[in-house]
């Protein structure tokens, strides 16, 4: 099996690492941390993993509404939970 190329990416402060590839919602799911809060307060996180539901909306590098299950992971991306 090949090996994966580790990189880190902040999610809300906190390092994490993932393989190379891999999509922000995975790495926020990895921090065990949120993508957003909807606006009553609930907690919510990628649910379709294909785009269409929106519910992924995280803020990555300063972007706020980033569908985090279509963006893949960089080295040094900043992201964070969208309140
Ligand atoms: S999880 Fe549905 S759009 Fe990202």
């Amino acid at each position: 099996m090949p090996e994966s190329r580790l990189i880190t990416v902040q999610v809300n402060g906190k390092a994490v690492s993932v393989p190379a590839g891999s999509m922000v919602s995975a790495a926020m799911l990895k921090a065990g941390d949120l993508c957003r809060v909807s606006v009553t307060g609930e907690p919510r996180s990628a649910l379709c993993g294909m785009g269409i539901c929106f519910e992924c909306r995280a803020v990555i590098n300063g972007v706020a509404h980033s569908r985090s299950c279509q963006v893949a992971c960089r080295e040094g991306m900043t992201v964070e939970t969208q309140r």
